[in-house]
């Protein structure tokens, strides 16, 4: 997205009744809007204490502090509570549904293009919905309902997106965890182009051109573990920037804002939807408090310069798979 564009966009911020600041949007290539930052609900991350609980009081919160995306997927196994937390959010009249933003995502072991509306179907029983605002291709790669490799090819899955689009099952449609060559290929072979792309992006995977591909084509990325190996959760080993990083300290410092708060900005100012994950209270609210201040070029550069292209999500059991996608960066 060229920077003028973004300014625009990033300008149109709204307030909710109690006064919150509603985070801005980007516009899609099929004429919808997709917020700026979605509330993360994949439990990768998630501490052995935590419970499918926390998901629906983290979805309440989230909507409470002002945020209007979330991002789950079937695979998470958590459509149901998040659908709770949605639930109640519109009982207690915070939003209504319409205000609200909910992309979910096609599993792998449902790639034939006969069971995509199924699928969508089954996720928006779990969620209490009757559409999404955005389904994605979960990965590129088909598996067996065992995890063994299927030989189903993303245009075939692709055709049936495009059926659960028609149906009004979903607003958008788009990927996650396709390479450039994939969405390249995708979008030779179909005319369709995904309206998003949904891929791992913090500052030791800046993932420069396949963002900037991406976005030449007028899709909008959305960007998965945005804080990388700066959270704790990461071995000892992780490679830098950890959240005490001198230069993400400087940033903070000079802004009065957390590194956590710097890292979700740099993707912001590189037009890139973040998706940070969190079940606790101060930091869902901390996380979306990202859009009162902005890094200059020379900041989002020197954070692109962290570029160690290590992934955190890489599932190499896949590795040999057909159509495995982080064979490039
Ligand atoms: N499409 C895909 O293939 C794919 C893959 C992976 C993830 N995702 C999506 O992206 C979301 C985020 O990715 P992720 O969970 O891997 O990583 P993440 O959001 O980068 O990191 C989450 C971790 O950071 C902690 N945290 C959150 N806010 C913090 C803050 N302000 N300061 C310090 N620590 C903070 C969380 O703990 P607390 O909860 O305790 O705050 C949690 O341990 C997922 O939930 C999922 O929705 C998509």
């Amino acid at each position: 997205m060229s920077p003028l564009l973004l300014a625009f966009v990033l300008t149109i911020i709204s307030y909710n009744e109690a006064g919150a600041v509603q985070p801005p949007t980007f516009k899609l290539n099929d004429g919808n809007e997709i917020p700026a930052i979605a509330l993360g609900t994949g439990r990768g991350t998630a501490k052995e204490s935590e419970t499918l609980e926390d998901v629906r009081q983290a979805v309440y919160w989230a909507i409470e502090a002002g945020y209007r995306h979330i991002d789950t997927a079937a695979v998470y196994f958590d459509e149901e509570q998040v659908g709770q937390g949605i639930a109640q959010a519109i009982a207690d009249k915070l939003v209504t549904r319409k205000d609200l933003y909910i992309t979910t995502k096609l599993w792998n072991d449902k790639h034939r293009r006969e069971q995509v509306v199924p699928a969508l179907k089954d996720s928006l029983k779990k969620l209490g919905l009757e559409y999404v605002d955005l389904y994605l291709i979960h990965f590129p790669v088909a598996v067996k309902a065992d995890g063994t490799s299927d030989d189903v090819h993303y245009v075939d899955t692709w055709k049936g997106m495009m059926e659960a689009k028609e149906l009004g099952l979903t607003r958008s449609i788009g990927v996650s965890n396709f390479n450039t060559t994939q969405i390249a290929d995708l979008i030779q072979r179909t005319k369709v182009v995904p309206a998003v792309n949904e891929i791992e992006v913090n500052p030791t995977l800046t993932q420069e051109a396949l963002v900037n591909y991406c976005q030449s084509q007028g899709i909008v990325v959305m960007g998965y573990s945005p804080f990388g190996f700066l959270v704790s959760r990461r071995s000892a080993s992780a490679p830098p920037p950890r959240s005490d990083d001198p230069v993400l300290v400087a940033m903070a410092q000079k802004y009065g804002k957390t590194t956590a708060q710097i890292v979700l900005r740099y993707l912001i100012e590189r037009g890139i939807v973040p998706i940070p994950k969190s079940t606790n209270k101060a930091r869902i609210v901390q996380n979306k408090d990202v859009f009162d201040f902005s890094l200059t070029p020379a900041e989002v550069e020197a954070i692109n310069k962290f570029n160690k292209n290590i992934r955190v999500i890489s599932i190499s059991s896949w590795k040999n798979y057909p159509l495995y996608p982080f064979c490039e960066y």
